[in-house]
């Protein structure tokens, strides 16, 4: 008997604060106009000061498990992807969800694929499924991006929000539940397209790093935005031909939020209706790993996704990391 992962249940958390394209006026050289036409972001949201990765993620993940029908005894690997997590080095931010969620003795660990990050944890929680390791994985998409944006670049900190989405795939033995494919790709010949200096090995925590602002964000945002754009298309189109899918019969495009015109040549490319495609990036801006899954989780809350219906998910980001992925959603209709 064979075994195949399912994507049995979505939950996201947003944080309430609201900080708008008129507030970052405010605080840069910038405008709503360059803003909305550059991006297609009118708003994004920040975590409270004191509330951190590790507790947007438990939320998403108890709404996430809630869905599924499953407790915190049923889990037994949590996989957390983020490139703000609550520590750097350690503990994983994923054993702090652990705790949080009571979810106790399991596997638990976190994966550094900066925005492709919650299409590698699904790659990881296919892989342990598919193999008999483990039945009900946890895989959470989580960012405080406000905690590593220098709030004086508006190159950057225009972009990016804070949230959390997380998703439950389970061991099944009914193949049309299945997860389909999953492509998931590096090259870091790009490391310094998309870079947080510090803290690490090669910049440690000191004054002359701080003072110099190395653990903050720095990208190279129009070299990547070509990047983005060329291999997305190249990389989506090769997952829906060797699926033998044709763009028309996905019924939800899901791509990463990080600018509507990346979204949009990648969605012309495919030939994708606007009706396919879930746009969050007005209302959320860029949340890195947590993008896709908290855009799964708006179209769930709407109604717009039901059980079978299939999936196609894109993303791209720091490394440079890639991937895709299309499967059915395996949870219960909202
Ligand atoms: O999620 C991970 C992957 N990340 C991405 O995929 C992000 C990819 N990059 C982007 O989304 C875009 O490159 C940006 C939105 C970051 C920038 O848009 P762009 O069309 O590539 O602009 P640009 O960097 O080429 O800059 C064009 C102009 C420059 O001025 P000059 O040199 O033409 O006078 C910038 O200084 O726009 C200026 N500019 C701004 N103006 C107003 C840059 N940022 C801003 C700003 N407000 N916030």
């Amino acid at each position: 008997m064979s075994l195949y992962a399912a994507f049995r249940s979505i939950g996201a958390y947003v944080p309430e604060k609201i900080l708008t394209n008129a507030d970052l006026e405010q605080m840069v050289d910038t405008s709503d106009e360059w803003i909305t036409k550059r991006t297609g972001i009118k708003e994004r949201r920040l975590a409270a000061d004191d509330e951190s990765t590790s507790d947007m993620a438990a939320k998403a993940s108890q709404i996430a498990m809630d869905r599924a029908g499953l407790t915190h005894e049923d889990i037994d690997l949590v996989v957390c992807a983020t490139v703000t997590p609550d520590y750097f080095n350690m503990p994983s931010t994923a054993t702090v969800i652990s705790d949080k969620l009571n979810i106790r003795n399991v596997q638990a660990f976190d994966i550094s694929a900066a925005c492709s990050g919650f299409v590698y944890a699904l790659s990881v929680a296919r892989a342990f499924v598919e193999s008999g390791m483990k039945k009900n994985v946890l895989i959470i998409g989580a960012e405080k991006f406000s905690s590593i944006v220098d709030w004086t670049d508006r190159g950057t900190c225009i972009l990016f929000g804070d949230g959390a989405g997380a998703a439950v795939i389970s061991a099944t033995e009914d193949k049309s539940e299945a997860i389909i494919d999953i492509h998931a790709s590096a090259d870091g010949a790009y490391t310094d397209m998309l870079i947080t200096p510090a803290p690490g090995s090669v910049h440690p925590m000191n004054q002359a790093n701080l003072d110099a602002g190395l653990q903050y964000v720095q990208m190279k945002g129009n070299e990547t935005f070509k990047l983005a754009v060329k291999t997305l298309t190249k990389d989506v189109k090769e997952i829906l031909e060797k699926n033998n899918i044709d763009a028309a019969d996905i019924p939800h495009f899901i791509p990463h939020q990080a600018n509507y015109r990346i979204i949009k040549a990648v969605g012309d490319a495919l030939g994708m209706r606007e009706d396919q495609t879930v746009l969050t990036i007005h209302k959320y801006g860029n949340t890195s790993a947590a993008s896709i899954p908290m855009a799964i989780n708006d179209l769930y809350e709407a109604g717009g996704l039901k059980h079978g219906e299939l999936m196609l998910l894109d993303t791209f980001g720091g490394g440079l990391t890639w991937a895709s992925a299309v499967l059915p959603f395996a949870g219960k209709n909202a």
